[in-house]
């Protein structure tokens, strides 16, 4: 057996070299093993200095203490020079690199039925109309009956209607019950003039491509002195060449029955005019208030007179933005409605 004193040394300079290439934590830890460990080298001798003559014991044991503690400097350099390697590449791929692109929040939209009634409402309320509106769960006096359409009625069969369990309240059928509603407050304030028009769901049992159990209306009512079914042509001629920009428009009104309306008229406008043969569409209901609906409402009809219409807001956006199944506008999806933003 060498020496102690050689062995020390030959153990000192494996450790500086071997500590000095460890690269990793485990790998560390294998190393330390090797040296202190329970069988490590330097264990080793520890043992063995039970074995030397006592005069020798205490300066190969200070010896053996020395390069121990040599050693263990080296495993704490070692282990610090490892960290700081872990956290340089940690950090390196961690970077944040500043000049990419941020992340898109993604910017939402109107819906197209939205962006159809707000360009609605703008353009009636450069002719002098408000909006006005009323509850989607109606009773049955303000759906039916105020509207000059008794029990009974047969034109109460015209709608499928939504009933309540209690029979009394409906989904609303059309906007017109906000009709009466408004002229009903407005009578508290002094009566006319009215001038408003009335966006908003209506519900009936009915689905195909063109219709939709919920859907929406804009009802439009005008009261004043004097008011005729010719202020009534002249205001809907007017918007639908400005809602579709096309001033030379040709809008028909073909009479028709409304119970609340008398005369009553439905509206159609000009879709296609190849060499002046006409394809016309129809777009809603409209006529002259009834006598009875004007008292219905508390309003005097030997001195006011007035006009109401009723149309199809998502017939009137699927016209204007070219889409052709109304079911499009209610199932959210997403393909559908970006192309809107
Ligand atoms: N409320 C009718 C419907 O939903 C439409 C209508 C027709 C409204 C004539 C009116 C009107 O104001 O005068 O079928």
């Amino acid at each position: 057996m060498s020496s102690p004193d050689v062995t020390l040394v030959a153990i000192l300079v494996d450790a500086t070299a071997t500590l000095g290439a460890v690269k990793s934590m485990p790998e560390l830890e294998q190393v330390k093993a090797k040296y202190l460990g329970k069988s490590g080298s330097l264990t080793e001798q520890l043992k063995s200095l039970g074995k030397l003559p006592p005069e020798e014991k205490k300066t190969t044991g200070a010896a053996i203490n020395e390069v121990k503690s040599q050693v263990e400097t080296l495993i704490n350099d070692a282990k610090t020079r490892i960290a700081n390697a872990e956290l340089a590449s940690k950090l390196a791929a961690e970077s944040i690199d500043v000049t990419l692109p941020g992340r898109n929040p993604g910017i939402g939209g109107l819906h197209p039925v939205t962006r159809a009634l707000e360009r609605i409402e703008s353009l009636f309320a450069t002719m002098g109309f408000s909006v006005a509106d009323g509850p989607e769960i109606e009773n049955d006096y303000y759906n039916f009956t105020a509207l000059n359409t008794p029990p009974n009625h047969p034109a109460r069969s015209m709608q499928d209607t939504f009933y309540l369990a209690n029979s009394e309240h409906v989904l609303r059928t059309h906007t017109s019950p906000v009709q009466i509603r408004h002229m009903q407050a407005q009578a508290e304030k002094g009566g006319p003039p009215i001038r408003i028009i009335c966006p908003g769901r209506v519900y009936r049992c009915d689905h195909d491509a063109t219709h939709s159990p919920m859907f929406h209306q804009i009802e439009g009512l005008w009261v004043d002195e004097g008011i005729s079914l010719a202020d009534l042509k002249g205001t809907l001629t007017q918007f639908f060449r400005a809602f579709f920009e096309r001033d030379d428009m040709q809008i028909r009104f073909r009479p028709s029955f409304f119970p609340f309306v008398e005369p009553g008229v439905e509206v159609d406008m000009e879709w296609e005019n190849k060499g002046g043969k006409i394809k016309w569409l129809e777009i809603g209901g409209a006529g002259v208030v009834h006598p009875q609906v004007l008292r219905n409402g508390g309003i005097d009809p030997e001195k006011y007179s007035g006009f109401a219409f009723g149309m199809g807001l998502d017939r009137l956006a699927m016209l204007k933005y070219g889409v052709n199944d109304l079911r499009l506008f209610f199932e959210n999806d997403m393909r559908f409605l970006s192309q809107f933003r």
